[in-house]
């Protein structure tokens, strides 16, 4: 890619930065708000940092964790079922009924319809399923945003506004819609950010999941996560935090007709395992319903790391690509920005800022499969299979079907 565009680059960015929303995640239309918002966030991190310590990316083994492995070997079936016949009437009472310290795959089986409940999953629950059908899917829905106030009189948060938040590990959707209805915010509005799902668990996969809101609407906040075939819809900054994660086959649709932000990668030296962080994107499609300009990516953290490769790009990614943020010389920081062999009116490369990469085949290869997120250690595929009857027969009583008898599937060591 050129780098002999010195002023019309100059030129670009001055535009770029007088155009671009200020406020997201930071909320920060004045430099006091942002370094308020960063004390939030370093706050935050302070007290996760704490208990997640030794969570790190984590075991990167080459065949199925042994943990993994005995999970799956003694699976069990919940049905959740919002008109009753199943076992629970609400995902969060099936949630309850998963012990802390569990030890075997959890499938909540959710029958198609809206399930309005606010709903995290403490760390002492790993190795939860939630199934459901892609056509006619189970889609859990809350609408809080930064700014609504919690239980103690205050904002949320970023965090808190989000409708579902998986903290434990080894977690797995299927089929499932993961929405923040909240009406959407203008874009980069203070305390605007409404959250779909945030993912702070590591080795979780989603398969044909729907994630869907306005501004921050995909939390992907730490740890190794897998999105294959999933459609992902926001307005700025819409998937961010310093997660390692491959997206595979997505569709990433820009919903506003102002500027979109499809990316706020977090990589940084300053956040213990986050220098291991990045997104990378393969085969995705990228287009916009709102028709407004599109930026693949900004730099929220100082060493931000997003690759595109194989990816079609619709008209609305502008020309220069990406924007540096609050990274006053992008060029000379750890930013990696880079794309490989992408197609569409959206991927013409010559205008990009100069310290974008035009990657080779050698350089994009590390990005470009599920070996990026350490996969054969706790990729599994969807649990396409169907799930025996409910415990509960439609007159209430409990029935004989033990998990020994239902399918089994057992991880195949890769
Ligand atoms: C399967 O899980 C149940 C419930 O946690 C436990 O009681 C049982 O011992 C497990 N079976 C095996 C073979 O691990
Ligand atoms: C997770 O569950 C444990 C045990 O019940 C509890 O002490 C802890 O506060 C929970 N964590 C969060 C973040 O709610
Ligand atoms: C999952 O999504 C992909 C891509 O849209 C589609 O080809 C596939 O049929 C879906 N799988 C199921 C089981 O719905
Ligand atoms: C690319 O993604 C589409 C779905 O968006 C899928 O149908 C197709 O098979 C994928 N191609 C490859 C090579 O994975």
């Amino acid at each position: 890619m050129g780098r002999n565009m010195a002023l019309p680059l100059v030129m670009a960015l001055v535009a770029l930065v007088a155009s671009l929303p200020s406020a997201s995640p930071a909320t920060a239309g004045t430099a006091g708000a942002f370094d308020n918002w960063l004390s939030a966030n370093q706050k935050d991190f302070a007290i996760t940092q704490a208990l997640y310590a030794k969570k790190a990316v984590g075991d990167t083994g080459n065949s199925i964790d042994e943990s993994l492995a005995k999970a799956e070997d003694n699976k069990t079936t919940f049905v959740v079922d919002p008109k009753g016949g199943g076992d629970y009437k609400t995902i969060t009472a099936a949630l309850e009924a998963v012990p802390e310290g569990n030890t075997r795959r959890v499938i909540l089986d959710l029958k198609p319809g809206e399930y309005r409940e606010k709903i995290f999953i403490n760390i002492s629950k790993p190795y939860i399923t939630f199934k459901s059908d892609p056509k006619n899917p189970a889609i859990i829905a809350w609408n809080d945003i930064a700014a609504t106030l919690g239980k103690d009189g205050k904002p949320v948060g970023t965090v808190g506004s989000t409708t579902v938040a998986v903290e434990s590990d080894y977690f797995m959707a299927y089929g499932v819609v993961f929405k923040n209805d909240a009406p959407t915010a203008k874009p980069g509005a203070k305390g605007g950010q409404a959250v779909a799902l945030r993912t702070f668990g590591t080795k979780a996969a989603f398969y044909n999941c729907t994630i869907d809101g306005g501004q921050d609407t995909l939390y992907d906040h730490k740890g190794l996560h897998y999105f294959k075939d999933c459609l992902i819809r926001g307005s700025v900054d819409f998937i961010f935090g310093f997660g390692r994660s491959f997206y595979e086959n997505c569709r990433i649709v820009s919903i506003v007709k102002e500027i979109a932000v499809l990316t706020a990668q977090q990589r940084t030296k300053t956040i213990e395992g986050a220098i291991e962080s990045g997104f990378s994107f393969k085969n995705c499609t990228i287009m916009s319903e709102g028709g407004g300009d599109i930026y693949l990516g900004r730099a929220w953290g100082d060493s931000s790391r997003v690759i595109y490769a194989y990816t079609e790009m619709s008209k609305e990614v502008v020309p220069v690509g990406w924007d540096g943020w609050e990274v006053k010389q992008p060029e000379s920081s750890g930013i990696y920005y880079g794309e490989f062999k992408c197609s569409g009116p959206g991927s013409d490369a010559r205008k990009r800022v100069g310290w974008a990469v035009d990657l080779t085949e050698a350089q994009a290869k590390p990005f470009m499969g599920t070996h990026y997120v350490f996969g054969d250690s706790w990729i599994l595929p969807p649990p396409t299979e169907n799930s025996p009857p409910s415990k509960k027969t439609s007159s209430g009583g409990a029935t004989a079907t033990s998990p020994a008898a239902s399918p089994s599937s057992s991880p195949e060591s890769r």
